[in-house]
This record gives C-alpha cells, sequence and structure tokens, in this order.
C-alpha cells in the first residue's frame, strides 16, 4: 500500500523489547506510536468479558460486528476504546495473554485489524509494532526492523514486569499460525537485542535504517 506518511515496522517475539525500544523511538522522531499487539489483546478481553471463546471464529466475528471499537490517538500514542471502556488496564492479564494467540489466528480479526492500522498512515508517520507489520501490514515501507532476543532474557523481562506469560507457547503459535505468522519480512534489519540496552536498540535502529536526519 502506498502511502503518504512513513511507517517504521518493527516486529518480533514477544517480550524482545521491541514495544520499549517502538516507544522511545518514535518520541525521538516525533512519529505516532502504534502498538498492534494490544489491538489484539482488545478484542481478546472483549471476547472474554462477554464469555466468547477465543477460539470460535464465528462467535467472536458476531461479537465484532455488534461492537463497535475506536482506535484513535492521544499525544504521540494509539488508543483504544472498547464500548467505552479504555482496556489498557486489563490488556496483560494473564488470562488476556494466554487467550491472545487463538484470537490472532482468525483471519476475519486479522483483516478488521490489519484496515485499521493501515488507516492510521493516512494521517501520521508512524512507528508501528507488532508481528506482521513489515510483512502484511506495510510490506512496502523501507524502514523494518526485527527485534529478538534470546528466550531467557526475554523471560527475564516479563517477569521483571511482574507479568505472567508463557512465552515459549505464545511464540509458538503465533509463528506457527496459518495467518500472518510471525516471520522476519524481506529487507527487515535484524537487531539482536540481548546484550544491548532499550537505548542501545533504539540506537542501532535509527543507524541501520538510516534514520538519522530524521530525529528531532
Ligand atoms: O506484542 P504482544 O505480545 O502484545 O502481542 C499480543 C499477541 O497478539 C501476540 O501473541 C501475537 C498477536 N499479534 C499479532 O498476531 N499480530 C500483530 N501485529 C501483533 C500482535
Amino acid at each position: 500500500m502506498e502511502t503518504p506518511h512513513r511507517v517504521i515496522a518493527i516486529d518480533g517475539p514477544a517480550a524482545s523489547g521491541k514495544s520499549t525500544v517502538a516507544r522511545l523511538l518514535a518520541k525521538r522522531l516525533g512519529f505516532v506510536y502504534i502498538n498492534t499487539g494490544a489491538m489484539y489483546r482488545a478484542v481478546t478481553w472483549l471476547a472474554l468479558r462477554h464469555g466468547i471463546d477465543p477460539s470460535d471464529a464465528q462467535a467472536v466475528a458476531a461479537l465484532l460486528n455488534a461492537t463497535p471499537m475506536e482506535f484513535g490517538v492521544a499525544g504521540n500514542e494509539g488508543t483504544i476504546r472498547v464500548e467505552g471502556i479504555d482496556p489498557s488496564p486489563y490488556l496483560n492479564d494473564p488470562d488476556v495473554a494466554a487467550h491472545v494467540p487463538a484470537i490472532a489466528a482468525i483471519p476475519n480479526v486479522r483483516e478488521r485489524l490489519v484496515a485499521r492500522q493501515r488507516e492510521y498512515a493516512k494521517y501520521a508517520d508512524l512507528v508501528m509494532e507488532g508481528r506482521d507489520i513489515g510483512t502484511v501490514v506495510f510490506p512496502k515501507t523501507p524502514f523494518k526492523a526485527y527485534i529478538d532476543a534470546s528466550e531467557e532474557v526475554r523471560a527475564k523481562r516479563r517477569a521483571d514486569q511482574g507479568l505472567r506469560d508463557d512465552l515459549a507457547a505464545r511464540d509458538k503459535k503465533d509463528s506457527s499460525r496459518a495467518a500472518a505468522p510471525l516471520k522476519i519480512a524481506e529487507g527487515a534489519h535484524v537487531i539482536d537485542s540481548t546484550c544491548l540496552t532499550a537505548e542501545g536498540v533504539v540506537e542501532e535502529v535509527v543507524r541501520q535504517l538510516g534514520l538519522e536526519q530524521s530525529l528531532r
């Protein structure tokens, strides 16, 4: 998709540090930061709230037809409202984390959310993070990074956040699903964050993607 705005696509497995890096990078560039994982988590939260099985694709689609979701921007970050509620306090709940891969594997859910993600690029320059930003959402963007880290470091990062999250199980499901599985996009710069600080990863992204001129 051609877009008048620049999109920096940041993909990678769970807890690779991409949210921290994407947020910092957006701030330094003056771009809008969009966390697409939060969008899939918000749908998961909605389904659980309504007692709907997250793997029941038809029931989830019917629920989404009946429930408008608002995706906006405040400051320089994406916002979400579902049924008039900001679901962000609930999006890291262990229940949501455990069920989000099932929701993210439903093609109809992905189509809807990908359309909303592309909408954002009509209005602003973006740093967008997720699993399929460089492969599916904005495959033509010249700015793609894939952030990785060892499984040990990723597990430690989640534990340090005080969050319970079965990363290995989630990564396996996210990488093996039929619809837009997690993989390294063509042209993506792979950055291993295992031994780097978040600032260090941002520096690497800026350097490898040639973004020095765009810094504020
Ligand atoms: O980045 P995260 O851990 O908050 O993402 C939550 C889940 O959403 C993750 O298990 C995979 C899914 N996801 C996806 O399929 N595609 C995206 N662009 C972003 C997240």
